[in-house]
């Protein structure tokens, strides 16, 4: 059952409370842990890789796409070398592709700034493309193993399901000093994934906790979105194809407006460049 303290009434949490909870966890981990590819082999490129890739993308579609990806981009001089089709080729089916751009952004400053290494401090990973506050504590604790404490999704649910029964709109604030002292600071990389798993199986547990987060936000419908049509855009060019919009349109089976104000903002981004009417993929 979930401890009570520390909702409406603001009993403080007990040393003892955070050790059983630690525990409760790690026990979990020991069982049940998952056997993720990127769990194997940990190398701060792979590490990297998996955290882009699960910022918007469940666990299941990016276990294929991690080695995927893996396979033809084995390291960062690969990945800054990436000619832009076979990316966003490998990256399809993942969606929000403008994580695609900034990883193969990174790579250069990566080999360009830093001799070909990723940096172990969160501030000095936040300055990279695409790289936030989640990601920078994330990529600190799981590659290098730093005793970081960084929020996500799967550790808010863990600590208001734990900490704040029957509590609504709950803030990261209020989780943040619980998580810094659940901190297993002997071994932060196991700690956090053991996290991870245990939020994973509370969600299909429970229904889903963050509901009660004043930081939760559902993800906008997919169908009919600009994300949907971005995507079909791309799809339509990703062999090397040059088009105008009236044909991408057609081909894609997306209202021709919509496929202008899309092709425009692709341009702007970076994804594409233009040659005339033509569009294709940079
Ligand atoms: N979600 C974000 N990072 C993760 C990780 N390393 N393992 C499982 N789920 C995650």
């Amino acid at each position: 059952m979930p401890a009570r303290a520390s909702s409406k009434n603001h009993t403080p949490v007990s040393s003892a409370q955070i050790r059983a909870f630690r525990k409760k966890v790690l026990a979990y981990y020991a069982r049940h842990g998952r056997d993720l590819p990127w769990r194997k082999r940990v190398t701060p490129f792979r590490v990297l890789i998996s955290e882009i890739m699960l910022q918007q993308t469940q666990v299941d579609r990016v276990i294929d796409k991690f080695r995927e990806f893996l396979a033809a981009f084995p390291g960062f001089a690969q990945l800054a070398e990436a000619p832009l089709p076979m990316l966003l080729s490998i990256w399809s089916g993942m969606g929000y592709n403008r994580r695609a751009l900034a990883l193969k952004k990174l790579a250069q400053v990566v080999v360009d700034e830093h001799r070909g290494r990723l940096p172990s401090d969160p501030e000095a990973l936040k300055k990279l493309p695409g790289i936030g506050p989640y990601t920078a504590g994330a990529i600190a604790a799981f590659a290098f193993n730093n005793p970081v404490v960084f929020m996500d999704t799967n550790i808010r649910r863990v600590f208001i399901h734990e900490f704040f029964a029957g509590r609504a709109q709950v803030h990261d604030d209020e989780l943040l000093p619980l998580v810094e002292r659940a901190l297993d600071r002997k071994d932060p990389s196991r700690w956090y994934n053991a996290l991870m798993d245990y939020g994973t199986m509370l969600k299909k547990e429970h229904g889903n906790p963050n509901r009660r987060s004043m930081h939760y936000i559902r993800q906008s419908p997919f169908e009919n979105s600009n994300r949907q049509v971005r995507g079909a855009i791309l799809k339509v060019l990703v062999k090397g194809r040059e088009l105008t919009a009236a044909q991408i349109a057609e081909e894609a089976g997306v209202d021709p407006k919509r496929v202008e104000q899309n092709l425009s903002r692709l341009a702007d981004e970076g994804f594409l460049n233009r040659r005339g009417k033509r569009f294709m993929i940079q």
